[in-house]
């Protein structure tokens, strides 16, 4: 079936070929018919074969068909190649920059993506956007928070509490309640909602002499929790560790203080949170940062995550850890050299992976919504006409193909054109393609006026990330990546025309 398929295919080839030299154009829409059951299952189900690295099932698919139609090779081909050669050569990327180009149906300049909401125009946003309870437009809202009876409106579920007292703000919870966007602390959401900004941080404030006696300073204003935060602070006092509380629980300071500037003059800070929730990490944490003060953590199992630098912070995972992490803190203490190597990134700035994090936050989170319902009423426009089958996305330049992608940095809506040439099908060439592309636009990182000047670097761009749209920051960030070059190779056959994004540091 396959094998007839593809002899078939190739004659279909050499006509469109001709059709295209002829007319110009690139637009065979009964060819749709051939395999378009085939086109649309692999549409639907692209993902899942990237992310278990299937075998293609697109070997006889367009893609190939595309890839003959323009090669130059004097034999297979035959005589209607000749007319081939002129798109060939040098105007190869003109051609697909053309061909791939979509124009979408909806214009968000003058149809801004509408979410009911708190008043509010979001106009230095990469996409039209509006926050409204109403809107003059045609459509139904695009959004809004809370349940809508429509499907045309989406709902968005967006808190920053804990799910482990708000069981709803569990995804699969959500999800399962018919929530169409989550917007949580959770990195795992579709619009992740942190504690953390360089705005509401000066994540760089000077160190300051630690001149308190006791060996931390705890803030808690109420002992409870769904972890072992009371048992912690009991036990630390069985240990003889000197904590100043300034909070209800166990207070022995006034708590009538700037928290920040009293934390400045405590070698730790005990950042318990009163749950112990992946990503769900409140300004406990961040204070003790931007205070200068080691932050013992008993909460997000994955804090190291968040963590400005390696070896920057004290996790407590268990009761058992407790009397373990107090030796360390007693050690730190009494080591000045030690200590301050756990607060050296307050002098020479975080690690790249924290700088990525947080730069996500450069971008407000109601704008972070407005691009990820824009991105998907683009994408479900492609779906719906197919748009995808009637691509070229790759072209053939001498003995090399080279191939279309699409790439746009992080919090940004608008993709620009990379085109990467067979030979350069690598790593290292995928990210020498965008840079340069990036370079020669003179790109400005979305973050450059966020982050606190002395870690804002150089002019120079440098990528921390390519990953495709869609994934979650937990997986760009943190468990996935393109592992080698067959792995870059075989995912830009496999998606032609592939939609990237990139995280500059
Ligand atoms: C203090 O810490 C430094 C760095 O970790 C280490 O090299 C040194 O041996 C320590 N000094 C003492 C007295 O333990
Ligand atoms: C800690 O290290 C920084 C450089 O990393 C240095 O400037 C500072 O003086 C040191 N402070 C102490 C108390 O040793
Ligand atoms: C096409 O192939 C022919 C024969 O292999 C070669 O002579 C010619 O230079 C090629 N043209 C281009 C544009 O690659
Ligand atoms: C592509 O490969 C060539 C030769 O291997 C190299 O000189 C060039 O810099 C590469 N370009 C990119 C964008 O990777």
């Amino acid at each position: 079936m396959a094998g007839s398929r593809s002899t078939l295919n190739k004659r279909w080839a050499r006509w469109l070929l001709f059709a295209v030299m002829a007319v110009g154009v690139w637009k065979v829409i009964f060819l749709g018919s051939l395999d378009a059951g085939m086109q649309s299952s692999i549409l639907a189900t692209w993902k899942n074969n990237f992310y278990e690295r299937e075998p293609s099932a697109r070997t006889h698919g367009r893609a190939g068909l595309y890839f003959e139609g323009v090669k130059n090779s004097s034999g297979e081909t035959g005589a209607s190649t000749k007319g081939a050669v002129s798109i060939v050569d040098d105007i190869c990327e003109d051609w697909l920059e053309k061909e791939d180009r979509i124009i979408y149906s909806r214009d968000f300049k003058k149809d801004p993506i509408w979410v009911v909401g708190e008043e509010k125009d979001w106009n230095t946003c990469g996409v039209g956007c509006v926050f409204s309870s109403s809107y003059s437009s045609e459509r139904k809202p695009d959004a809004g928070f809370g349940f809508h009876g429509d499907s045309e409106t989406a709902s968005v579920l967006r808190s920053m509490e804990s799910s482990h007292y708000y069981p709803e703000n569990n995804i699969d919870v959500a999800r399962g309640k018919g929530y169409k966007v989550i917007m949580t602390t959770s990195l795992s959401s579709d619009v992740p909602v942190g504690y953390f900004s360089w705005a509401e941080y000066n994540i760089m404030a000077p160190v300051l002499p630690k001149t308190e006696k006791a060996l931390a300073a705890a803030f808690i204003s109420n002992c409870g929790g769904h972890n072992f935060r009371l048992q912690a602070l009991e036990k630390l006092q069985k240990l003889h560790v000197p904590v100043d509380s300034y909070g209800a629980c166990h207070r022995n300071r006034d708590g009538r203080v700037d928290k920040v500037e009293a934390l400045k003059h405590y070698k730790f800070s005990l950042a318990f949170e009163n749950s112990n929730e992946e990503d769900y990490v409140t300004e406990k944490f961040f204070q003790s940062l931007v205070a200068g003060t080691v932050p013992v953590v008993i909460g997000a199992p994955n804090i190291q995550d968040f963590a400005p630098a390696p070896n920057s912070i004290l996790h407590i995972r268990t009761q058992e850890e407790i009397s373990y992490t107090v030796e360390i803190m007693k050690n730190l203490a009494s080591n000045s050299t030690a200590f301050n190597e756990t607060i050296k990134w307050k002098f020479e700035g975080p690690s790249d992976s924290f700088k990525a994090l947080v730069d996500m936050a450069a971008v407000h989170s109601s704008c972070r919504l407005c691009i990820h319902l824009a991105t998907q009423v683009q994408e479900n426009e492609e779906k719906a006409k197919a748009i995808s089958d009637s691509r070229p996305c790759k072209c053939k330049k001498g003995s090399e193909t080279v191939y279309h992608l699409y790439v746009r940095e992080r919090g940004r809506f608008e993709m620009q054109s990379v085109f990467i040439r067979s030979h350069n099908l690598t790593l290292k060439g995928l990210e020498l393609a965008v840079l340069s592309k990036f370079k020669s636009l003179y790109h400005v990182p979305i973050w450059k006026t966020e982050r606190p000047d002395v870690i804002r670097g150089s002019n120079e761009l440098k990528i921390y990330r390519i990953y495709p749209v869609g994934l979650t920051q937990r997986q760009a960030l943190y468990t996935w990546k393109f592992h080698n070059d067959d792995n870059i190779k075989s995912f830009i056959e496999k998606n032609p025309c592939v939609k990237l994004e990139v995280i500059f540091v």
